[in-house]
This record gives C-alpha cells, sequence and structure tokens, in this order.
C-alpha cells in the first residue's frame, strides 16, 4: 500500500487508513436505511457482518465487508472505500472500526433511520485474538512476543487506540434507539435468541426457515468453511471461544488487566463475561 502506519488525533492508525480517509470521515453523509457494524477490531466484526447478511436477505451486495475508514477494499481495488460507499445504492450495509470521536457526526449523533449495531467482547479474548492477527497479517505492527504484545494492549498502544477509550466512547449511546449492542459472549451462549434480537432490531421479520438459514451460514465451522476460499480473509476465523486468554495471559498479566478493567469500566453499567 501506498500509505504507512500513522498517528491520526493521537490514535495509532494501519497505513489501510489513510489520513484522507479520515479527514473525508467529518464530511462523511450517512443516509436514512444505512445499516452500520461497528466494533474494536478482533470482536467478532465478520460475524456479525455475516448474520446481519443473512438477516438482510443474503444478497451478493453485503456478502462482502465495507470497511468505510480502509483505503483497499481487497487487492487491486485502489480507491477509498468512503467514496465507493458514496456511489453505493440504498440500503448500505457499512462496517468500521473508528472510534467514537472519529466517526462521521451521522454515525456517532444518528438521526432518522440509520441503525448501528456495536460488536462487543471481552477484552481479553480480544487482546488474544489481535495477538494471533498481529502476528499472521502484515497489516499491523506485529510485535516480537507474547509478553510484548499484552504490555501494548495494556497501555493502549494499539491500531485504533485504547480497547477501554473505544468500547466506552461508544457506549455513551447506550440508551440511544440507532443503537444496538451485542456481545460476542452472549452469541456464544445463546445464539437462535441473539439473532432474533439483531432482526427485530433491523426490522426484519424472520421466518423459521430464514432462522434455520442464518443460525447455519453463521456457525463457525460454516463460516471457516467459507473463509477458507478467500485471500485474506482465511487468517480470521481461528478458535471462537469465551476464554481462549487463559491460556495464554499470566497470572501477572491477568491482574494488571483486572484492574485496568475495573478502573474503567466502574460506574458505566458494562461488563463481560471472561469465560
Ligand atoms: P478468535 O481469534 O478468538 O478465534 P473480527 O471479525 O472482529 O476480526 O473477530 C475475529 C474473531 O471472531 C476471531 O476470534 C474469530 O474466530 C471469531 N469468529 C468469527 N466468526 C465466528 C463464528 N461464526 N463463531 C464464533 N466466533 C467467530
Amino acid at each position: 500500500p501506498p500509505y504507512t502506519d500513522h498517528e491520526y488525533e493521537g490514535i495509532p492508525m494501519t497505513g489501510m487508513v489513510p489520513k484522507e480517509s479520515l479527514d473525508a470521515m467529518k464530511t462523511f453523509e450517512m443516509r436514512d436505511g444505512d445499516v452500520v457494524v461497528l466494533s474494536y477490531p478482533k470482536s467478532g466484526t465478520n460475524w456479525m457482518h455475516q448474520i446481519v447478511h443473512e438477516i438482510l436477505g443474503g444478497k451478493p451486495e453485503t456478502a462482502l465487508p465495507k470497511t468505510l475508514e480502509f483505503f483497499y477494499l481487497h487487492v487491486g481495488q485502489v480507491q477509498p472505500v468512503y467514496a465507493q460507499l458514496q456511489q453505493a445504492p440504498s440500503p448500505r450495509l457499512i462496517w468500521t472500526h473508528l472510534p467514537f470521536q472519529l466517526a462521521p457526526p451521522g454515525l456517532s449523533t444518528p438521526i432518522n433511520k440509520v441503525k448501528v449495531i456495536v460488536m462487543l467482547r471481552n477484552p481479553k479474548d480480544v487482546s488474544v485474538s489481535n495477538y494471533y492477527y498481529r502476528q499472521r497479517c502484515q497489516l499491523v505492527n506485529s510485535p516480537q512476543t507474547w509478553e510484548q504484545h499484552a504490555k501494548d494492549f495494556l497501555d493502549g498502544k494499539f491500531v485504533y487506540g485504547d480497547y477501554f477509550d473505544h468500547v466506552l466512547g461508544w457506549w455513551q449511546r447506550k440508551d440511544d434507539p440507532h443503537f444496538l449492542f451485542v456481545k460476542y459472549e452472549d452469541l456464544k451462549k445463546d445464539f437462535p435468541s441473539s439473532v432474533k434480537t439483531i432482526s427485530a432490531f433491523l426490522e426484519k421479520e424472520l421466518t423459521d426457515e430464514d432462522l434455520a438459514r442464518v443460525l447455519t451460514n453463521c456457525s463457525f465451522e460454516s463460516m471457516r468453511k467459507d473463509f477458507e476460499e478467500q485471500e485474506g480473509r482465511k487468517e480470521i476465523i481461528r478458535k471462537g471461544i469465551v476464554g481462549d486468554w487463559k491460556d495464554h495471559y499470566s497470572t501477572e498479566e491477568s491482574a494488571k488487566l483486572d484492574q485496568k478493567y475495573r478502573e474503567r469500566m466502574a460506574g458505566s453499567g458494562l461488563e463481560f463475561e471472561f469465560e
């Protein structure tokens, strides 16, 4: 890519997200009918995208993620994604990892019929998933060791910024009817009822047959199989469990992150299950 990793308003960004795109966010217009899938990276964004795609009818135009702030959607396409989206017909399915303060105003404070689904996941599993992703992909500067990675994550020296800043930034919208917050751990615990909640939020009636299709096509096994055939996406479907952090975090690393979690989440009403 022609761009390198950089910082934007104090937030570390990959070369895939150039300054030009981030500048353009300030005036990017949202439209009635837009559906947004939003997350801190490695929270299960692809899973939520697949679920929404299936709920919307599984049409080709929503099949591939369109990351608002990215410069390349796929190798070979050099247009900024936001420019493609400006020309795309409604309804648009948009996804983004932008922190609250860098998002288009119509996304952070939506009006009319804009729907935003925020995918959340406990920080320890997010950290582990990011570790493998950083190792495997050239998108992000890879740390040499797990220990370094765990420290980077704790210090918030991370692409898209500190996990807690990101999550709590969007959590400001917890009572806004344009927003639905879904936890990875809840999807794992009760997938059918979570899918029903999501389809109700999107105002899409699902028949029993539709629901069965969504559940089948969004299962870990089915997505693993699909993604295996897609260059650049096969690394994404890795383990898909709650609690993989226990095989990575030392007692000391875990205690430090627990302390930060308690401090940052205090009073927010936001809580996660870790196993
Ligand atoms: P792990 O690395 O812990 O396995 P994102 O899509 O935001 O990059 O998140 C990727 C994480 O979501 C990976 O976590 C991946 O395995 C998990 N994931 C993707 N599809 C899933 C599914 N259908 N069921 C459970 N987890 C899934």
